[in-house]
């Protein structure tokens, strides 16, 4: 895939914008307006291609998240498609408004923008377009029709659905209770494992692996992390906004603890591994509290030679009435070995670890034997498992420029 007549990211400096931008070390520098950068310890540019929008024609609708629409679109000159994501301003109305405005508040009016150069920077960090499990990351567009703060975030066109939507499917259609065998969930893992090993190593900590964030391309047999959104720089402090999706936060977050590192993301790979093996989410509590018991109703309340910094938490006085302490994990119950191997059940007893301290890190699940022989993957066939948005007409979700002009005219 040719880049969109590549530039640097410091030509959008040149333009008469709002604010200058530069893209360091993940964070945005802003000398006009005075945007905070968490870090300047290691000060590094990146080039990332800034094209025209118009180099693009945008034929469907692929997904949309709390924080943005992903449509898939033509390169005009070439016929290659690819998938442009822009950051939508957060609805009021929507269910994940509150963590959306959480997240662009105190970022300016060049919000949208800097988050969405934020995720160009993480994508670069990962390799940008080299990492077979890490969706393909190709640069960034702006609709010179548009005002400012109008990016898009080019990618590869991943043309299967998410794990989400597909696990949801298998969970409708399943007949007589199959699951998905053990190898091919063996398989899977050590491709999230790969790309996981791969963004800490690149310094980069993506805090919302769950299924919506992974893609199943090249007829499910490959699986890549996408969408950087939430994602942090190991050299930033772990305050940079809201940090994940509820069903798969790891303990220390839903416990406050601020000095969190990559292993959160490890965590929810363990919640990911548990949820193609058991068909459903593990812990699914509505509410943080609610998720911690979720949690440790599951795994045993940890005591102190668990994890001595748990004792002190506010939780920890209060969840003695609500849990029975007494009880260890029930994990292996809930996972016998008639659905999981014992080398199967050491990586998923490793990754839902509570003390942070004590988790599985990607780099050494891989090392374990249950990885020893990894088979290709091929996820089973749902011969209807797609996007629930595939082939939508565009005309349904108009682009921001297009919102702008309807939204003058009343009509949107
Ligand atoms: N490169 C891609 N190729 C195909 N589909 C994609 C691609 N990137 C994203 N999608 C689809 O769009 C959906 C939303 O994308 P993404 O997760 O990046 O947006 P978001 O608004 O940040 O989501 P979230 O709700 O997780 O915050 C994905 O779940 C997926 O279905
Ligand atoms: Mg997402």
């Amino acid at each position: 895939m040719p880049k969109p007549s590549l530039a640097h990211i410091e030509e959008i400096e040149e333009r008469p914008a709002t604010c200058a931008l530069r893209l360091q070390n993940g964070m945005l520098d802003d000398a006009n307006a005075g945007v905070a950068v968490a870090t300047r310890k290691r000060r590094r540019r990146v080039p990332v291609a800034v094209g025209s929008a118009e180099d693009y024609e945008e034929t469907c609708l692929l997904g949309e998240g709390g924080f943005g629409t992903v449509v898939k679109a033509r390169h005009r000159a070439t016929g290659l498609t690819v998938a442009i994501k822009r950051l939508t301003p957060p609805d009021a109305d929507s269910q994940t408004a509150a963590a959306s405005i959480s997240r662009l508040a105190g970022a300016g009016s060049c919000g949208l923008e800097e988050e969405l150069l934020r995720e160009a920077w993480f994508h670069e960090a990962c390799g940008g377009s080299g990492h077979p499990f890490i969706v393909g990351f190709r640069g960034l567009v702006r609709d010179p029709a548009a005002a400012a703060a109008d990016l898009g975030l080019v990618m590869e066109c991943v043309d299967g659905p998410s794990l989400h939507d597909y696990l949801r499917q298998r969970r409708r259609r399943r007949h007589g209770g199959a699951r998905i065998p053990e190898a091919t969930a063996r398989a899977a893992m050590w491709q999230l494992l790969t790309a996981a090993k791969t963004m800490h190593e690149s310094g980069v900590v993506h805090r919302d692996i769950k299924p919506g964030n992974i893609l199943v391309g090249d007829g499910r047999r490959v699986l890549k992390i996408c969408d950087f959104g939430l994602a942090m720089a190991t050299s930033e402090a772990p305050s940079h906004g809201p940090a994940g999706t509820l069903w798969y936060k790891a303990p220390e977050v839903l416990l406050d603890m601020r000095d969190y590192d990559a292993r959160v993301d490890a965590w929810s790979l363990g919640c990911v591994m548990a949820e193609i093996i058991y068909g459903r989410a593990l812990f699914a509590g509505s509410y943080e509290r609610e998720q911690l018991v979720a949690i440790f109703d599951v795994l045993g309340v940890p005591d102190g030679g668990a994890w001595p910094e748990f004792a002190s938490t506010a939780f920890a006085a209060e969840a003695v009435t609500e849990l029975d302490v007494r009880r260890g994990s029930r994990l292996r119950e809930l996972f016998p070995a008639a659905m999981l191997s014992r080398e199967g059940f050491q990586v998923l007893h490793g990754l839902l670890t509570c003390n942070p301290h004590k988790r599985l890190t990607a780099d050494a699940a891989l090392k374990l034997p249950w990885f020893a022989k990894v088979e290709a993957l091929q996820l089973p066939s749902e011969d209807d498992v797609a996007s629930a948005f595939a082939n939508k007409e565009l005309h349904i979700v108009p682009s921001a420029s297009e919102k702008r002009k309807l939204r003058d005219l009343r009509v949107f």
